[in-house]
């Protein structure tokens, strides 16, 4: 053998032995997470867990979950389970420091978001962190639907609603005037963000201005903070900076509540809002609810009530804007409200809203295409049964609501935008929970619903959308534009 035969060969040999040796280091750190969470279940449990792959020690699959959500195409992290393990529905995972299912079957979800009695809220650690121990998360089961009653009824059903008709109304008009005023374009999301913390302030502490609006950056970090890929307390991780967001919304809150306590005192025939709901409501042994309770329960309302309001909202906009046949069907069927009004009526009525059923179509077919919120979390109190799965004690349950309302067996087509498919339409139980379902479901979805009847009425009348850059890609946990929606927003003639 010559010398450069011989120095060929041992090129080969050393590539040969490095790929060995990645893919032996490769399958073996493969292996560790299904090891750590797997194996030591059993036999007989770990053979009858969902379809999966656990991912890498530490980080599970967090890496390919946030690589699609940051891709066009979020569902690509489902879609690559499914085409791996088939059509079960439910599939093992780990993700946010948790072993844990994902589940996008509408029964198998259904099931599990109305069985208290074997699952409970399992949001992320991270997030359990920012909305306080004591949340509407964290508080008992009693406590829970205690909070629930006293809190949903007054913002639930449109006949409780439509006193707030009034009031969100003039933060609507009053923010399109300002937007069409503005001689440079506006950060529509953040706009957004501002009307829905408006509505939500103004409904639980009395106040639409209670807070500066630099407070809506701070729950912009604790709701981005919630999902942080490395939840650390840590000088330069958005965790940390989290937390302080969530100290600085703590200290607005208690402050308010001061406040609120002592013109209460002063004043009993002040107009009511839920903060006093809060402050007069009795726990079970009959004494006054903690401030830390309070603080924590608003602090979660004011955050859930404006965050997904304000996304969904702009991307009702942004697909009526793509879609022109349907914003004019829209739009004519609030000109048909207006033509029918009798002159001598100022403003939106409950039974006009209740006249808007297009557009109620096209706010439907908003919830089920923008795919927010994107999952749902629970956690399984013991091992549960489920068609023939297991989910071990204490695995997180991720109830993939996005996944069935784009499953194209259950909406064919699924990626367009048509409102008129839910003519005559009753979606099967399960196949539509843009609010959840169960003991917590959504409180805000009828407010939600109000909001964009309202605005969509004084918005398409008289305004016009035009975006600056219509293809700037989504970015996660918000699924809202990267560019946060910039547009320009001017009267009509
Ligand atoms: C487009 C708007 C909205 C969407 C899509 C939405 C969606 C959801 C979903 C899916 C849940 C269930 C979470 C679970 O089961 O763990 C939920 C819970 C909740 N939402 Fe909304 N929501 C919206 C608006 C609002 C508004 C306006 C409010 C404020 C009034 C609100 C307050 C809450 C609260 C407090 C919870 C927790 C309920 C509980 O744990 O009992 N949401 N929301």
């Amino acid at each position: 053998m010559t010398s450069k035969n011989m120095e060929f060969n041992l090129v080969w040999l050393i590539l040969a032995a490095m790929a060995g040796a990645y893919v032996f280091l490769f399958g073996f750190l493969k292996q560790i997470n299904e090891w750590h969470y797997v194996i030591r279940l059993g036999r007989k449990k770990h053979s009858s867990l969902p379809p999966g792959d656990m991912g890498w020690p530490f980080i599970g699959n967090m890496i390919s979950f946030f690589r699609a959500f940051r891709s066009r195409d979020p569902d690509s992290f489902i879609n690559n389970l499914v085409h791996r393990y088939g059509r079960t529905g439910i599939y093992k995972t780990s993700l946010f420091g948790n072993p844990s299912v994902i589940v996008c079957s509408p029964e198998l979800s259904r099931k599990i978001l109305t069985d208290d009695e074997r699952f409970e809220a399992g949001y992320p650690s991270s997030l359990m962190k920012l909305f306080g121990r004591k949340s509407f998360l964290g508080i008992t089961k009693s406590e829970h639907r205690r909070l629930r009653k006293l809190l949903a009824a007054p913002i639930n059903g449109h006949e409780a609603l439509s006193m707030y008709i009034r009031c969100i109304e003039d933060i609507m008009i009053s923010s399109l005037e300002e937007w069409a005023n503005n001689t440079s374009p506006i950060e529509y999301v953040t706009e957004w963000k501002k009307i829905s913390f408006r509505v939500i302030t103004k409904l639980f502490t009395g106040s639409a201005d209670f807070m500066s609006e630099s407070m809506i950056e701070q729950y912009g970090l604790v709701f981005r903070g919630a999902f942080s890929l490395l939840p650390v307390d840590v000088p330069g991780f958005l965790f940390h900076r989290a937390l302080k967001a969530r100290k600085i919304l703590v200290n607005g809150i208690q402050s308010h509540l001061d406040e609120r306590r002592y013109r209460n005192g002063d004043d009993p025939n002040i107009e009511k809002a839920m903060i006093d709901l809060l402050l007069e409501a009795k726990d079970n042994d009959g004494e006054k609810l903690e401030d830390e309770l309070i603080i924590n329960i608003l602090l979660g309302f004011l955050l859930a009530g404006h965050e997904t309001t304000a996304q969904v909202a702009v991307w009702l906009t942004i697909y009526l804007h793509d879609h022109p046949e349907i914003l004019q069907a829209v739009k004519e069927e609030q000109e048909e409200i207006v033509k029918r009004r009798p002159s001598s009526q100022k403003g939106l009525t409950l039974n006009e809203i209740r006249q808007m059923e297009y557009t109620s179509k096209a706010i439907n077919e908003t919830f089920r295409i923008s795919g927010i919120p994107w999952a749902i979390f629970r956690k399984a109190k013991n091992d549960v049964k489920l068609d023939g799965f297991t989910i071990p004690k204490g695995w997180k349950v991720m109830v993939w609501i996005r996944g069935f309302h784009k499953d194209s067996e259950i909406y064919p087509n699924p990626n367009e935008f048509l409102p008129s498919r839910w003519d005559n339409h009753t979606p099967k139980s399960g196949c539509f929970m843009p609010f959840g379902a169960g003991s917590r479901t959504c409180p805000g979805g009828d407010l939600a619903k109000l909001e964009f009847s309202i605005f969509i009425h004084y918005f398409l009348l008289n305004y016009r959308f035009e975006r600056i850059n219509p293809k700037s890609p989504v970015k996660f946990p918000a699924a809202t534009p990267t560019d946060n929606c910039v547009a320009r927003i001017s009267k009509l003639p």
